[in-house]
């Protein structure tokens, strides 16, 4: 029997121009679409190619025109600092404004990448909508990643501005984010000739005269810059994420289909709407944050909470209940780590009896699969409905979900219940055949994309054809695997690349290598992630050195922990790493990571028939037995 949510769905894959031309209508145009799907450049296709529109009118400004001006917008709420603030529309629009007209005086104009390398503060949703504002491209690199991969990213997106905080919090340390960006100014060939710096509190910056320009003094002292009109397809920003190699990849996200798309899954996905708090708990720096903690709530005239802080530590297990009961907060939205990480200082929930959570009416999950533990846990103490949910910074909002706003559907462990509307998800096998039920094969969806999903990758237009949509010819290939059951139920199993996900970023292996390769003593190298109770996956390094190398392999291993957390980030969390004598390969030389990543979890290996040496799983089990106290 069809339910209601069968009934949207299907009507969004039969007829989307009446599906998403309808969701057009909650959107304030400068100029409404006539077209809603342009498919001229096939198989790359544009959302509302012909209408404009600016995204911050409609995430700020059009709310305050609407009588809604005092209404809160943003919440701020530090457990680092003790900063509790909120923002109305109105406030957050002449905040805002300022900004965006300070950065017009930095020289910033339409098209222009702007970097945004900040904490959560509310700078930082200030410096995104201050970017959408004037049609300036912002680019906000996450503060946990280190200065190479930050030069890596100016070099790819050109900035003419760079918009960065002095400092990070950490519970264990402050994070001295100027000298991270000074050095990756150093490592860039690109020039970057302006940077705004906020000044925290806990750490002053150093001021490069003539460059670098202070946000308490610029921003209150600029007039305010009004909306500029842009097109639909115009790029709102870019969110560099993993791909295979260390060369991340700059998803773009255009304006239109972005909000529109957005507007839509704040009330159809989540059920939140005008004067209601949505919290993502997740950082800026990540697609959760663009679409979550920025855009979506603000679209839906909702309240966003920002929050600087851990689940635990920041004082404890119970600062997420704290929040929830001190802002009302309808409905969270986190990574399963951050609950594993609850359960795990917590196990009874007992923290959460010191605080009134009714205000709750939703937990929704996602970043890496929920495993049946946490969900059962998070059901039974919470009493409300925890939503996995299935997305990637490619797809910009959720592929599988269970729709709250169009009816809860019964879940299944292990899985994001079905596909969203908009989303036609198949399982194909390797030559791209579609699967029936039940079968394991390649997460693909069949093209076009709906509204809000990147068109391309920034300065890649192939790179963008070649690692998505050249697999499987009319389908989208998400890169990750799993079954569709006989109801229709989602089930994402593993990547089919070498990504991985630490306690829910996403992060290469093959990154990781490329490090591990260019240390002077290492022949070659192999980098998997392994399964860990609190973070999901870890990653873990085994190493072969060259000919002749006699050093002690502690101070090696050392050096290789200390070049991924110099060149990738502490983010990665790459600890565990062991020198061996030799890589299981097949006899074509293939290193056999899936294996290594077997036994590495303690499942049962079957000898891989193509394997050059059988004898070599035997030393790397006892390495990695040793590696991992076993
Ligand atoms: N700036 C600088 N450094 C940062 C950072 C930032 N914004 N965010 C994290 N780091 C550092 C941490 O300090 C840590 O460094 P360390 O090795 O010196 O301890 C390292 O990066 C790893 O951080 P993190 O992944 O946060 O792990 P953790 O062990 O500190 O905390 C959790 C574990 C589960 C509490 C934490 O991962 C968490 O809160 N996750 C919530 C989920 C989430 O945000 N998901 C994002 C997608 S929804
Ligand atoms: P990111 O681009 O950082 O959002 O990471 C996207 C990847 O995270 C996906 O391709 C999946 O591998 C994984 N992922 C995200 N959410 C889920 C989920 N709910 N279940 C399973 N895997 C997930």
């Amino acid at each position: 029997m069809s339910s209601i949510f069968d009934a949207v769905y299907q009507k969004s894959l039969d007829d989307p121009h009446g599906f998403w031309g309808e969701a057009a209508t909650g959107i304030s145009w400068s100029r409404k679409p006539t077209t809603i799907l342009d498919d001229s450049q096939a198989p790359v296709y544009r959302w509302f190619s012909d209408g404009e529109l600016n995204t911050c009118f409609n995430a700020l400004d059009r709310h305050v025109r609407a009588g809604r001006g005092d209404a809160t917008a943003l919440i701020y709420d530090s457990a680092m600092t003790g900063n509790q603030s909120r923002y109305s529309y109105a406030e957050l629009t002449e905040l805002t404004a300022r900004c965006a007209g300070a950065i017009q005086n930095l020289g910033v104009t339409k098209g222009d990448r702007v970097l945004i390398y900040m904490p959560m503060i509310a700078e930082a949703v200030v410096a995104m909508l201050a970017c959408a504002r004037i049609g300036a491209v912002h680019s906000v690199v996450f503060g946990g990643f280190a200065a190479n991969e930050l030069a890596k990213r100016i070099d790819d997106a050109t900035p003419t501005l760079v918009i960065a905080a002095s400092c990070g919090l950490e519970p264990s340390r402050v994070v001295h984010y100027q000298p991270l960006l000074e050095e990756a100014l150093g490592l860039s060939v690109h020039e970057v000739p302006k940077v705004l710096m906020v000044q925290r509190d806990a750490w002053q910056a150093p001021m490069r005269e003539g460059r670098d320009y202070d946000w308490s003094v610029e921003v209150p002292k600029a007039p305010m810059a009004d909306c500029v009109s842009v097109a639909a397809t115009d790029p709102l920003y870019i969110l560099y994420t993993s791909g295979t190699t260390g060369q991340p990849k700059g998803v773009v996200r255009d304006n239109g289909g972005h909000a529109v798309a957005l507007h839509w899954s704040m009330q159809h996905i989540y059920d939140v709407g005008e004067g209601e708090v949505f919290w993502a708990a997740s950082d800026v720096g990540w697609v959760v944050g663009h679409s979550y903690i920025v855009y979506a709530p603000l679209l839906a005239g909702a309240t966003t909470l920002m929050y600087e802080g851990k689940p635990v530590g920041t004082p404890d297990a119970g600062a997420f209940w704290r929040v929830i009961e001190q802002y009302h907060v309808k409905v969270l939205f986190t990574a399963p780590t951050a609950f594993r990480a609850i359960k795990k200082e917590d196990p009874k929930g007992e923290l959460l009896l010191n605080y009134a959570t009714d205000s709750l009416s939703a937990l929704f999950l996602a970043g890496e699969r929920t495993d049946p533990d946490t969900l059962h846990w998070a059901q039974q103490k919470l009493g409300v409905p925890v939503v996995d949910h299935w997305w990637q910074t490619e797809t910009g909002w959720a592929i599988c979900a269970n729709c709250l706003g169009i009816q809860d559907l019964p879940v299944k462990d292990g899985s994001p219940t079905k596909p969203t509307p908009g989303w036609n998800l198949c399982v194909l096998d390797e030559a791209g055949n579609p699967l029936p039920p039940g079968e394991l094969g390649s997460l693909a969806v069949k093209l076009p994309l709906p509204p809000g999903a990147f068109p391309t990758l920034w300065n890649a237009p192939d790179r963008f054809i070649e690692s998505y949509l050249a697999a499987f010819p009319g389908y989208y290939n998400t890169g990750d695997a799993g079954i569709i059951d006989e109801e229709g139920y989602a089930f994402i199993l593993s990547r089919t690349d070498d990504i991985i996900n630490v306690a829910g970023h996403r992060l290469s292996t093959g990154g990781m290598e490329e490090v591990l390769a260019d240390h002077p003593d290492v022949a070659e190298c192999a980098v998997l992630g392994i399964a860990d109770a609190m973070k999901g996956e870890v990653p873990m390094g085994l190493v072969v050195l060259s000919a002749g190398v006699t050093r002690d392999h502690a101070e090696i291993v050392n050096e290789l922990v200390q070049s991924v957390r110099d060149r990738i980030g502490p983010v990665a969390a790459f600890k565990l790493a062991a020198v061996v004598e030799r890589l299981p390969k097949t006899r074509s030389g293939k290193i056999l990571r899936a294996t290594i990543r077997k036994m590495a979890n303690g499942e049962s290996v079957t000898v891989p028939a193509t394997i050059d040496d059988p004898a070599i799983l035997i030393e790397i089990r006892q390495v990695l037995d040793t590696l991992l106290g076993r």
